[in-house]
């Protein structure tokens, strides 16, 4: 399994910030926020990686990562978005290259988590596979709704839902099979009402053809796009450093 880490996008939540760099090499706690989910997919035994990156700061990623040797990467490729707020499913787009025919664990470049995935990614074999985690706040997220029927199974995925009836996040750590590059093709801009080409969608094609999966992330998860959320991450990466060291 190959891996591709999304770190287009503008961050404007972010802004002042990510008027001077990429909102992914912004620091959580101690490292560039790139290097946590670089983290996660070298751990689980994935290290050839593309980075997806777009915007006014690409070459800052370069200087950082260099040839990703260092943080245990074998091979390190980038590719760039033209239009940097195309949408997830836009950046996922260009991976269809590097990933040559092979399945892809995907993970957006401003999350960061401790799970362990080397389980889910050795078993991967085919369809969609997504991470599922309770929140308080699901109106910010994708959310699943299970079947009441039966949990295994994801009745329905709905974008950022006002209805509060479901607390199942879905996080930004993905694995698809080689057809997700035929979901992108299909996406449209209008789905979610954002005139974005949205992740959530490519998504709800595997669910409407039965071939969505789903896990619970164990251990921490946060996206770091905002400034609460990236004071929250920092946080707790701070914590677990110094824990560690007691
Ligand atoms: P978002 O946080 O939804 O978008 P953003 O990074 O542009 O930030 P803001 O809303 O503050 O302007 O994106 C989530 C992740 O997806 C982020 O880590 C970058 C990635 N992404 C892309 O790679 N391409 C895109 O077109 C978008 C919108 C996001």
């Amino acid at each position: 399994m190959k891996g591709v880490i999304l770190a287009g996008g503008l961050g404007t939540r972010l802004y002042p910030l990510t008027h001077v760099t990429n909102k992914h090499l912004l620091p959580v706690f101690n490292k560039p926020m790139i290097f946590y989910p670089i983290d996660t997919l070298v751990s689980a035994g994935i290290t050839d990686i593309l980075i997806v990156t777009s915007g006014p700061h690409v070459g800052h990623f370069l200087g950082v990562l260099k040839n990703g040797k260092e943080l245990g990467v074998k091979h390190l490729e980038y590719a760039y978005q033209e239009k940097p707020d195309g949408g997830i499913a836009d950046a996922l787009s260009l991976a269809e290259d590097f990933a040559d025919g092979h399945s892809i664990a995907v993970i957006l470049g401003d999350n960061t988590t401790d799970a362990d995935i080397s389980t889910s990614a050795d078993s991967f074999k085919s369809g969609a596979m997504i991470f599922l985690k309770k929140v308080p706040d699901p109106h910010r997220f994708g959310v699943a709704y299970l079947d009441k029927n039966n949990s295994k199974k994801i009745a329905k995925i709905v974008e950022k839902p006002k209805d509060g009836l479901s607390d199942l996040a879905i996080t930004g750590l993905y694995m698809f099979d080689n057809n997700v590059f035929d979901f992108t093709r299909k996406c449209d801009p209008g789905w979610a009402g954002r005139g974005e080409l949205e992740i959530t969608q490519v998504v709800d094609f595997y669910l409407k053809e039965g071939q969505l999966a789903w896990e619970e992330l164990r251990g921490f998860w946060s996206d770091a796009g905002t400034f609460d959320s990236l004071y929250k991450a920092g946080s707790y990466w701070a914590k677990k450093h110094s824990s560690s060291k007691k």
